[in-house]
């Protein structure tokens, strides 16, 4: 698994430390709010759990089954794997994913919470963000690290399923692409 990543990005002991940042940021931005954390996985998963754990905040959480993306590029629409979203009425909302790329996934997201919720506020908050050609379809309104356009896998992110549990973050070799194309 090792040998299929060709750079790693950011080391375990560097996203933490990013981590303590944007947690104190948003501890501090919802302090005496009803904040729920709607988290998007499989992406998210440690990154949901690395930084809930750093916010002491009464918060409550949803997760959301989401998918866009089929290998390395993005479908272009999402599928949402469950029809009801927890009660949010009346209070404020932060959606976490793992990765910013086209932004349509955050965008559907968004765009659902803001049909359906009734939420007072809707914010969204990646671990990290491309940064592509084009203009992406949303802001993110925290953002961990800005990466170049390629493609990375590890510390829940994934490769047709594949390098989740890698604890860096790391490009993908091109040749591994190939060899786990699907
Ligand atoms: P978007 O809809 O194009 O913004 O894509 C967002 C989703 O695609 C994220 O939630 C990720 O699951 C996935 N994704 C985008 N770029 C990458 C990448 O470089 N590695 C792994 N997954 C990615
Ligand atoms: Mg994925």
């Amino acid at each position: 698994m090792q040998s299929d990543i060709d750079r790693i990005l950011y080391h375990e002991t560097t996203i933490l430390s990013r981590l303590d940042e944007m947690a104190h940021t948003i501890a501090k931005d919802y302090e005496d709010k009803e904040l729920t954390v709607v988290s998007i996985l499989n992406g998210s998963f440690i990154f949901m759990a690395d930084l809930l754990r750093r916010i002491p905040l009464p918060l409550q959480i949803d997760s959301w089954s989401v998918s866009s993306y089929h290998g390395t590029k993005s479908k272009g629409h999402i599928e949402f794997r469950q029809n009801s979203i927890a009660d949010v009425i009346g209070r404020h909302v932060l959606i976490l994913d793992d990765i910013l790329d086209s932004g349509l996934t955050l965008r559907a997201i968004k765009d659902r919470l803001e049909a359906e919720s009734g939420a007072a506020s809707i914010r969204s908050c990646v671990l990290l963000r491309k940064k592509l050609q084009c203009e992406a379809a949303t802001v993110a309104d925290y953002i961990g690290f800005e990466i170049p356009d390629e493609f990375v896998v590890g510390y829940g992110l994934d490769y047709n399923e594949r390098y989740r549990n890698l604890p860096y973050i790391g490009v993908l070799k091109e040749e591994a692409i190939r060899r786990h194309a699907r």
